[in-house]
């Protein structure tokens, strides 16, 4: 039996589906979770977070790593801490989540919308230099889907130019760019533990990078900026971004699953390519060389002609979740006078494809049923 998501229930409703993106829980949390509840602990303070912050560093083998509230909040204080303000320009891809963007705003700067490659679909290293002017403060690269981005061009860019790199790591924990993971190239790499992602703690983030003095600072710009050597007592304007020891009990039992969800979404990708392998209007995320993506999500284009909501009501009726990609963040009310070229990429991936259940929860055969499902549209 199976689980879909029923908002006006304390339960998810069973029904025979295939998820999407639900989230894989199982005793191990429980166990840590009843362990945080025991303990008193449910609030900020607690052993769980810094054991988490812990073992997420060690893991990606960076220096450090800060828990917040949010990947949304994580961005914020990584762009808050390298200074970035009122006047600069950020440049983000016009093909992601809007959370990529808004804390270019919450800092008081302006996000510069570039286009992204058609075959990786990440930001396109020549569209960044392009885009470069005297005001450009920052880069920040998102690893779209759990596919890395070419961070070599990147950093060499960055050092050309003097700009800062923030990458958005949210849905790429675990994916690999030569030899070094995603969110550990740039000043600072930040995560998002949202219901939906490859780990999750219900909501919450992680801001990594190798700068221990800044890490510290953000640590303490998160928790009210407060100096707790003299009591109540806030020489900075802080943030409250902290995680709680609940969410960080949870993220511990995750994390101690993390290689076990990486080889089932990097197996469910495989067969989604191989299955669709002799359908030539259908095409995946291609990868850099060196890179090795994630796969937090699989997405599919099937072409200039598609019809994405047919092919998604065709699912539907199948029980299999699916969802549209990020509508291009020039398309929002916010941004939509950021658009300054056409983004041709960006549009047409967008128009093209979908987002195919990536779940743990579910097994091979639920992904060959997709695969069926699929060449019985396209065909
Ligand atoms: C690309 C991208 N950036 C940022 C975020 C923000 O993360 P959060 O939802 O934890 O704030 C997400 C995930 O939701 C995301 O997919």
């Amino acid at each position: 039996m199976k689980a879909t998501p029923d908002y006006t229930s304390r339960m998810y409703t069973m029904s025979e589906e295939i998820y999407l993106d639900a989230p894989d829980i199982g005793d191990g949390e429980k166990k840590y979770l009843n362990e945080a509840l025991d303990s008193g602990y449910v609030s900020t303070i607690g052993p769980f977070v810094p054991e988490f912050e812990g073992t997420f560093a060690k893991y990606l083998n960076t220096e450090r790593a800060v828990s917040t509230q949010s990947g949304t909040a994580a961005l914020h204080m990584a762009l808050y801490e390298l200074g970035i303000g009122k006047g600069d320009e950020v440049i983000v891809p016009a093909l992601t989540f809007i959370a990529t963007a808004n804390p270019v705003r919450y800092v008081g700067a302006e996000p510069v919308f570039v286009d992204v490659d058609s075959k990786t679909w990440n930001i396109a290293p020549d569209a960044i230099e392009a885009s470069i002017t005297g005001k450009t403060k920052a880069i920040i690269p998102v690893h779209l889907y759990g596919n890395p981005c070419a961070m070599d061009e990147i950093m060499k860019l960055a050092g050309k130019y003097n700009l800062r790199v923030v990458e958005d790591a949210t849905e790429s924990l675990g994916a690999t760019y030569k030899g070094g993971f995603s969110g550990t190239f740039g000043d600072f790499g930040c995560f998002s533990f949202n219901g939906n992602k490859i780990i999750t703690t219900g909501g919450g983030g992680m801001v990594v990078g190798r700068d221990s003095a800044k890490l510290e600072h953000i640590k303490f710009l998160v928790n009210q900026a407060r100096d707790e050597s003299k009591g109540y007592y806030h020489p900075e304007l802080g943030f409250n971004y902290r995680m709680t020891n609940i969410e960080a009990a949870l993220g511990l039992a995750q994390m101690e699953r993390l290689q076990g969800f990486l080889a089932k979404k990097r197996a469910f990708n495989d067969l989604y390519r191989q299955e669709l392998s002799n359908i030539p209007t259908l095409h995946f995320q291609e990868t850099y060389e060196g890179a090795e993506g994630s796969w937090w999500l699989t997405c599919l284009s099937i072409g200039n002609k598609a019809d994405i909501p047919a092919l998604q009501r065709a699912l539907k009726e199948r029980g299999i979740q699916t969802r549209r990609l990020f509508m291009p963040l020039t398309e929002s009310p916010l941004y939509r006078a950021h658009k300054k070229a056409a983004l041709e990429n960006s549009y047409r991936i967008y128009e093209s494809s979908l987002c195919l259940p990536g779940s743990t929860r579910n097994n091979d055969d639920d992904i060959f049923s997709v695969c069926k499902a699929i060449r019985e549209f396209v065909m």
